[in-house]
């Protein structure tokens, strides 16, 4: 008989994970516990309103998914060049050279599946363990966990709610130190859809050249914005070599889960970006591609028909939180998210009103709405209402809020 053997079979094994994957691990948990509760009680069949997540909930327009069927008809199944499609990086340079003073060429466009993936795969190229990226809080949850398996040196900057939690060069030029390698900023911002001027970003990327550092915008929300269009960071910036801009279809087409995002750089951090895209994801598929290229060139009708519809959604939040007694919010230049200061009518020893406020309202009147916490310290007062819900669903929400907030405030007095 052979006695390693039987050793072998009754040993466990003794699963031993990376520091990568040990670190996402480890990351807050609690982000999604009250989305998460809610999904558990509409799974038991009580009537609950889901205002916590920021996918459109427009279909993708019928053009683009007619593309995508034609080019799947002919074939257009198979590997794909790292960088991406010619014609999609045709079309991604040729939105961004329209408004720009630097013409954009398709050889300095990286497609990624996702925009995720594209700050995923920035980041990985720009910094090593333990290095030091600023970035202006609130801020996108996302970056959370990428940072953490990236192991990086996250320095927040508070941009506060007392002032609308507008983009502040000086406190993010104040943040910056000797051992910052990258800031990375969003504008429009999720949560607070607070834009950077054109000139607040040429400030940024000269101090941020002239200091060796790398500037990331990530411009997911570009396409949805209501007072005045978007300005790119690559189109304000004076010089390139130090930029990179990161955008994709999830929102402003309504192509979440087509998985397309891309990355605009200069020079060798090109190079670096499509042997990254190569060694992780060989390509994206083919089909998608042209579709998204498709959808770039010939749809600005159903992106401006799903702009619209936002826009009227954020006028009737802000309209019916302003007359909510104790509840207060300011109207959002852009994005696809409201912030509503919700500090008046919760109360939490720890300080967290807006978790105290999104538990207690899914409890009493299953609204499902996000804390603003884990954005950041300055998001602790607030709860974040999407927009990704049409005007009767909303009101549907708001007359629950309005109930939840004055049934409050009549036990109080
Ligand atoms: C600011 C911001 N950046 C990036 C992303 C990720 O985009 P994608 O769904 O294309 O990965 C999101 C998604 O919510 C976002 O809000």
């Amino acid at each position: 008989m052979n006695n390693n053997r039987k050793v072998m079979d009754v040993t466990k094994f003794n699963p031993r994970f990376s520091l990568q994957s040990e670190a996402l691990d480890s990351a807050d948990a609690d982000v999604w516990a009250v989305s998460d509760r809610a999904h558990e009680l509409a799974d038991k069949g009580e009537d609950v309103i889901f205002l916590c997540v920021g996918d459109p909930n427009f279909d993708t327009p019928e053009p683009i998914l007619d593309f995508a069927r034609a080019r799947l008809g002919v074939g257009r199944t198979h590997y794909s060049p790292a960088a991406g499609e010619a014609m999609l990086r045709r079309a991604i340079a040729d939105i961004e050279s329209k408004v720009s003073p630097h013409p954009c060429s398709p050889d300095d466009v990286v497609v990624f599946p996702g925009g995720t993936n594209a700050i995923y795969a920035v980041l990985s190229c720009l910094l090593n363990p333990g290095e030091e990226i600023v970035i202006p809080e609130p801020m996108y949850i996302g970056y959370v966990p990428i940072c953490d398996s990236l192991r990086l040196n996250v320095k927040r900057v508070a941009c506060p709610a007392e002032s609308n939690f507008a983009f502040d060069v000086d406190a993010i030029k104040a943040a910056i130190g000797d051992d910052t390698r990258v800031v990375m900023i969003n504008t429009p911002v999720n949560p607070t859809g607070a834009m950077a001027t054109p000139e607040q970003l040429r400030e940024l990327a000269a101090y941020c050249r002239e200091r060796d550092i790398w500037l990331v915008c990530d411009e997911m929300y570009s396409m949805i914005t209501f007072a005045r269009r978007h300005t790119s960071l690559r189109t304000a910036a004076k010089q390139l070599d130090n930029i990179v801009v990161i955008d994709g279809l999830s929102k402003s087409h309504a192509m979440s889960g087509w998985r397309l995002g891309w990355a605009v750089a200069h020079g060798p951090l090109v190079d670096r970006l499509i042997e990254f895209a190569g060694a992780t994801i060989f390509g994206c598929p083919q089909f998608i591609q042209e579709a998204a290229a498709f959808a770039l060139e010939f749809d600005t009708y159903f992106v401006k028909q799903m702009r619209d519809a936002y826009e009227k959604r954020r006028d009737l939040i802000v309209e019916r939180i302003g007359k909510i007694p104790g509840l207060s919010c300011y109207s959002p230049e852009a994005g696809m998210f409201v912030m509503v200061d919700v500090s008046q009518v919760a109360h939490s020893e720890e300080g967290n009103c807006g978790q105290a406020f999104a538990e207690a309202l899914l409890d009493a009147e299953r609204v499902s709405v996000l804390p603003g916490a884990p954005f950041g310290p300055s998001a602790v007062n607030h709860v974040r209402l999407t927009l990704a819900a049409d005007e009767g669903e909303l009101s549907r929400a708001l007359d629950r809020i309005e109930r939840f907030v004055t049934a409050g405030n009549r036990q109080a007095s």
